[in-house]
């Protein structure tokens, strides 16, 4: 019987301590190594320059960017992982500025010439428009024609892979883990999130956590990053680069900041209107020069073409 609870609005501010670490023990150095090659290998970026990375946990890809020359900045809401961090990066003799923040406000606007948000560490609000500000977040912090990695999950993937629970003993703690949905998948626009309870049992003791993220689809997600500035110019299925399927585990974006499709088509909306406004004005004045041919003597002092707008004001 899968436990069905509701996580905690705020979950994500406890769920990212020491534990969360030991129980990912593959989301390490190794794996960081790869997936920083597959971003330099797509994205036109080369140190050094500025990156900010949002939701940096520990710090293994602000490491590994680091040690290949770039100058990094590390943002995350978790103290503890921050302190490992900061070790780490003491221990090698390498420079890098981690702060704690949230990342729907990380300071520096413009500041950045590539932000990377790594291993899902999207969707945590329970808001729409909460998870919308870390977009618009990450296009403010970018300078014009910067690059950014956001490494999400695959909706689709997560519902057909979905193990309601699993028990593993790690470094001798006994996990447990719990995963559910809420909300309907195959209800256009609905509000689906992936859920999990996390219990540890270790020494005679237990705690437990949650962890709660929204599932956007991939075109929903697009949608918001575009709203956000943000251009989509390649996705992936995963960090070998195959493409987005089904299949996938991954949805891995990169792109850079607009003009957006969004702002694209709003552009050629507003030029639609602006030519059709201009033939109706334009027709307006025809229409009102044929009238004025036929009433000249009623009309003696009747404006000149060159005394009216020949179009309204853009
Ligand atoms: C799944 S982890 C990924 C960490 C890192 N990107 C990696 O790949 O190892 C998500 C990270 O987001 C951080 N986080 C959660 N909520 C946050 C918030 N509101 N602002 C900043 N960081 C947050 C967590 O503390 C955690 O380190």
């Amino acid at each position: 019987m899968v436990t069905q609870h509701s996580p905690a609005p705020d979950w994500y501010r406890t769920a990212f301590r020491y534990d969360y670490l030991r129980v990912y023990p593959h989301r390490n150095d190794e794996e960081a190594c790869r997936q920083v090659d597959f971003l330099l290998e797509r994205l036109d970026v080369a140190p050094p320059c500025d990156v900010l990375d949002l939701g940096c946990g520990d710090g293994r890809h602000s490491l590994e960017l680091t040690r290949r020359g770039f100058r990094v900045t590390g943002l995350d809401l978790s103290e503890e992982l921050l302190e490992r961090a900061r070790r780490r990066t003491a221990e090698e003799g390498l420079d890098i500025d981690f702060i704690q923040g949230d990342m729907r406000d990380p300071p520096g606007v413009r500041a950045y010439d590539l932000v990377v948000n790594f291993f899902t560490s999207f969707g945590y609000f329970r808001e729409d428009a909460e998870n919308a500000r870390v977009l618009e977040a990450i296009s403010r912090s970018l300078r014009p024609g910067g690059r950014y990695l956001m490494d999400y999950l695959n909706r689709e993937f997560v519902i057909s892979t979905l193990v309601p629970s699993d028990h593993r003993t790690v470094e001798g703690m006994e996990v447990e883990q719990r995963r559910w949905i809420t909300g309907d998948p195959t209800a256009a626009g609905a509000h689906v999130r992936i859920n999990k309870q996390v219990r540890i049992r270790e020494d005679g003791a237990e705690r437990s956590y949650d962890e709660s993220v929204r599932m956007y689809t991939l075109e929903e997600l697009e949608a918001l990053m575009e709203r956000a500035g943000l251009k989509v110019t390649r996705t992936y299925g995963d960090f070998d680069g195959r493409p987005v399927s089904g299949d996938a585990p991954r949805n891995i974006l990169l792109g850079q900041t607009g003009p957006t499709k969004h702002a694209r088509q709003a552009e050629h909306a507003s030029q639609t209107e602006h030519a059709s406004q201009t033939e109706t004005a334009s027709q307006t004045e025809h229409a009102s020069q044929a009238e004025h041919a036929g009433d000249t003597k009623s009309r003696p002092g009747a404006a000149s073409r060159d005394e009216k707008p020949a179009m309204p004001c853009p």
